[in-house]
C-alpha cells in the first residue's frame, strides 16, 4: 500500500534529482584550469596518501589511518630524485592529503606496454606490514592530470556504471578463514582523453582508471600472465618484487567540464528522496502541529490573563472578583516575575551561545557554497580551506553574539567574556584535535598533520580571529542589550515539583530525538564518506535537511519551554540549551553503533581515532543545535511576555 503510494512521486523526485545534477554540473567551478597536452606530451601522475576503504572480504572498515605512499615499508618505486611534496591548499592537508611526485611517465595518446620501475625487496617486517594493510582493505591514491584513478564499478541497482577513486594495495583469495594475500605489482592505467573541438593537438585528461594485478616474474618482467606475488613473512626470508607498468589511451567523448560527474555518483537516489520526504511530512505536520497548538492555548492564556488584569483594575474594592482572579491565575504568567531572571552561569553559557551563532552561520554558508558548486571534489580540500576562512572571518559574529547575550542575560564579568569567546570552544576543539594527532604520530601515519601546519593554524588563530572576536565582542557590549518586557522580582519564586517527563534528562531525551531524526539518513551517507573516503555529494539533500532540522530544533525547544513556563519552572535558558542540544548526544551514539555494526577497528588507536573525531563533531554539533534552540526560545519568550499586561 505504501509502496505504491511512493512509487509515482518517487519517478517524479528522481526526475527532479536530474534536472537538479545537471544544474549542479553547469556550475562546477574549474579547480584549475584545463591543461591541453599535446600527443606525446608528458602527463603528471601523482601519488596521494594510502588509505583504508571497505575490505573486500566482508565490506567492513578494518582501520582509519592512513599512510604516506612513500611510507619505507610499502617500498614503492621513487621519482630519480626523491619524491617531493606537491604544493596543496591548507584544507587539503587538514582532510589528509599528501600529494607527491612519482616515477610514472604517461605520454599523452601512445600506448605503452610493460614498461619496468624499480625493484624493491621486503624482508619479513615489511611483509607483514604491506600484508596486514592488503588484509585491512587499504587502497592507492593517484592522480593523473588532477583526476583520482579509480575502479570501474557497476552500481547494481541502477546498472550505471561510475569511478571510485582507489585502487586495491593487493587482494585476498576468498571464502578461506586464513585467506591467501596477493600483492599487486602491476598496474595497468588505462586513460581517457578528450579532444578539444576535434583538433588533435589539444587533448586533455578526462577519466583514469588502474587495473593493477599481481605478476610473479621470475626472470624477464614481461608482463605476460604468472602466478601471484606472495610476500613472505617467513623467518630470514626477503621477497624481491618488480614493479612494472601499462599505459593505455583510448578517446572519448566526455568533455572536460563534466570529466567528474562520473565520480559523483549517488548511491541510490530513492533512499535519499524517501527519507527526505518522510522527515519532511513528519516535521510539518509536528511544526503546524506545535504552532497551532500553541498559538490557540496562548491565545486563550493571553486574553485571560488581560480579562482578569482589566477586571482587577475596574473592581478594585470587589473582593471576589480579586480572589477569583487569584484563583484562575495559574500557568506561565505566575512566572512574569523570574522568567528573566538571569540564569546559573551565564558566563559559560553567552559563550556557548557565541560559539554556536557562529557555527550556525559558518554551516549555512558552507552548504550554500556547496550548492553552488565551490565545493566540487576537482577543487581539492576545498572543504576545509573554506571552513577555516569562514570560521576565522565570523569570530566577529561570535564575538558580538557572544557578549550581547551576556549583558542581556545580566552578565557582569565582560572582561572574561570577551576573552573566553575565541578561546574556550576552539581551545577545546583543537587541543582534542591535537591530542588526536599524537596519536597519529606515533603510528606514523600520513593523516597526521604536519606540525607546520599546526602553527600555521595557530597563527591564524591568534592573529586573525581572536581580534575580530574581540572586535565583535566590543560592539556587542556597546549594542542595546535585550530588554526583558517584563520586570524580574527581587526575591525568587519557589519552583513546585515536575512532573516526569519535564523533568532534566527525560525532557532532553525527548526534545532532541527530533532534530537527530531529521538527518539521520544524510548522517549515515556523510559518516560513510567521511570513513570510507567515499566522495559526498548530495548537498542538495544535505541543505534541505539542515533546513528541516532547524525547523524541528526550534519547533520542540519551545514546545518544551512552553511547558516548563506552564509547570511554573522559569529555568528556561540551559534547560533549552541543553534540551536541543541532545540531539548531539544522539549522534555520538549513533556513532558509536556505525562503529560496531560497520567498523572493525583493531587496535586501541584506531578506536581512540574513531570516537576522539566522533566525540569533536558532536561536541560542535551540541553547541550548534543547543543555540538554536536557545535563541527560538528566547525569541519565544520575549514575545509571550510582551503581548500581556502585568501591573
Ligand atoms: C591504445 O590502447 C587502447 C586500448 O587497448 C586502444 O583502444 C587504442 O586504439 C590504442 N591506441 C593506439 C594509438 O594504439
Amino acid at each position: 500500500m505504501k509502496s505504491k503510494m511512493v512509487a509515482p512521486s518517487s519517478a517524479l523526485l528522481s526526475g527532479a534529482l536530474l534536472v537538479l545534477s545537471q544544474l549542479t554540473s553547469a556550475f562546477y567551478l574549474p579547480g584549475v584550469a584545463p591543461t591541453s597536452y599535446k600527443p606525446g606530451d608528458l602527463v603528471s601522475l601523482n601519488v596521494n596518501s594510502v588509505k583504508p576503504v571497505a575490505a573486500q572480504r566482508d565490506s567492513l572498515l578494518h582501520s582509519v589511518m592512513s599512510y604516506d605512499y612513500y611510507n619505507e615499508k610499502f617500498h614503492f618505486c621513487q621519482p630519480e630524485n626523491g619524491p617531493q611534496y606537491v604544493s596543496e591548499s591548507l584544507g587539503s592537508i587538514l582532510f589528509g592529503d599528501r600529494i607527491m611526485t612519482s616515477p610514472f611517465e604517461l605520454h599523452m595518446a601512445q600506448n605503452e606496454t610493460c614498461k619496468q620501475l624499480c625493484e624493491a625487496t621486503y624482508d619479513r617486517f615489511s611483509a607483514h606490514f604491506v600484508n596486514k594493510r592488503i588484509l585491512k582493505g587499504y587502497a592507492l591514491n593517484w592522480l593523473v592530470d588532477g583526476l583520482p584513478a579509480g575502479q570501474q564499478i557497476v552500481d547494481e541497482l541502477t546498472q550505471t556504471t561510475f569511478y571510485s577513486p582507489g585502487f586495491a594495495l593487493g587482494y585476498t583469495s576468498i571464502g578461506e578463514s586464513d585467506p591467501e594475500v596477493f600483492f599487486n605489482n602491476h598496474y595497468d592505467i588505462l586513460v581517457e582523453y578528450h579532444e578539444v573541438s576535434g583538433q588533435a593537438d589539444q587533448l586533455r585528461v578526462v577519466g583514469v582508471i588502474v587495473q593493477p594485478s599481481s605478476k610473479s616474474y621470475d626472470g624477464d618482467a614481461d608482463c605476460g600472465d604468472h602466478s601471484p606475488v606472495v610476500l613472505s613473512e617467513g623467518k630470514e626470508a626477503e621477497t624481491r618484487v618488480k614493479f612494472t607498468y601499462s599505459v593505455y589511451w583510448t578517446k572519448s567523448e566526455t568533455a572536460w567540464a563534466t570529466r567528474w560527474d562520473k565520480y559523483l555518483h549517488v548511491f541510490d537516489p530513492k533512499i535519499h528522496w524517501f527519507s527526505l520526504v518522510n522527515s519532511a511530512v513528519v516535521v510539518i505536520f509536528l511544526t503546524v502541529t506545535v504552532t497551532s497548538v500553541l498559538f490557540r492555548a496562548l491565545k486563550k492564556d493571553i486574553a485571560r490573563y488581560n480579562r482578569l488584569d482589566s477586571i482587577n483594575l475596574e473592581d478594585l474594592s470587589g473582593t471576589s472578583a480579586l480572589e477569583d482572579g487569584v484563583q484562575e491565575d495559574s500557568g506561565w504568567k505566575l512566572v512574569h516575575g523570574d522568567v528573566f531572571r538571569t540564569p546559573s552561569h551565564p558566563l559559560l553559557l553567552s559563550v556557548f551561545l557565541g560559539n554556536g551563532a557562529q557555527l550556525f552561520v559558518i554551516t549555512g554558508f558552507t552548504i550554500c557554497f556547496a550548492l553552488l558548486g565551490f565545493l566540487s571534489p576537482s577543487n581539492r580540500g576545498s572543504l576545509g580551506t573554506i571552513i577555516m576562512f569562514l570560521y576565522t572571518l565570523l569570530s566577529f559574529i561570535g564575538g558580538y553574539v557572544s557578549s550581547r547575550t551576556y549583558k542581556s542575560l545580566g552578565g557582569e564579568k565582560w572582561k572574561l567574556n570577551i576573552a573566553l569567546t575565541p578561546i574556550l570552544v576552539p581551545g577545546i576543539v583543537f587541543s582534542t584535535f591535537f591530542l588526536l594527532n599524537l596519536f597519529l604520530w606515533a603510528n606514523n601515519a600520513s593523516g597526521a598533520v604536519p606540525f607546520t601546519t599546526m602553527l600555521v593554524i595557530i597563527a591564524i588563530w591568534f592573529v586573525i580571529s581572536v581580534p575580530l572576536s574581540v572586535a565583535g565582542s566590543w560592539l556587542g557590549f556597546r549594542a542595546r542589550p535585550v530588554e526583558p518586557p517584563v520586570r524580574t522580582n527581587q526575591i525568587p519564586r519557589q519552583i513546585p515539583p515536575t512532573t516526569t517527563y519535564l523533568k532534566p534528562v527525560p525532557s532532553m531525551l525527548l526534545v532532541g530525538i527530533l532534530p537527530f531524526g531529521a538527518i539521520f539518513v544524510e548522517l549515515y551517507f556523510i559518516m560513510s564518506s567521511i570513513w570510507f573516503s567515499k566522495i559526498y555529494y548530495m548537498f542538495g539533500f544535505l541543505f534541505l535537511c539542515y533546513g528541516l532540522m532547524i525547523i524541528t530544533c526550534a519547533a520542540v525547544t519551545v514546545l518544551m519551554v512552553y511547558f516548563l513556563l506552564c509547570a511554573e519552572n522559569y529555568h528556561w535558558q540551559w534547560r533549552s540549551f541543553l534540551a536541543a542540544g541532545m540531539s548531539a548526544g544522539y549522534i555520538f551514539a549513533n556513532a558509536l553503533i556505525y562503529l560496531v555494526s560497520k567498523l572493525q577497528l583493531s587496535g586501541v588507536s584506531g578506536i581512540v581515532l574513531y570516537t576522539g573525531y566522533s566525540a569533536l563533531i558532536s561536541f560542535l554539533f551540541f553547541i550548534l543545535t543547543g543555540s538554536i534552540g536557545f535563541f527560538s526560545s528566547w525569541w519565544f519568550v520575549h514575545k509571550i511576555y510582551g503581548s500581556i499586561k502585568i501591573d
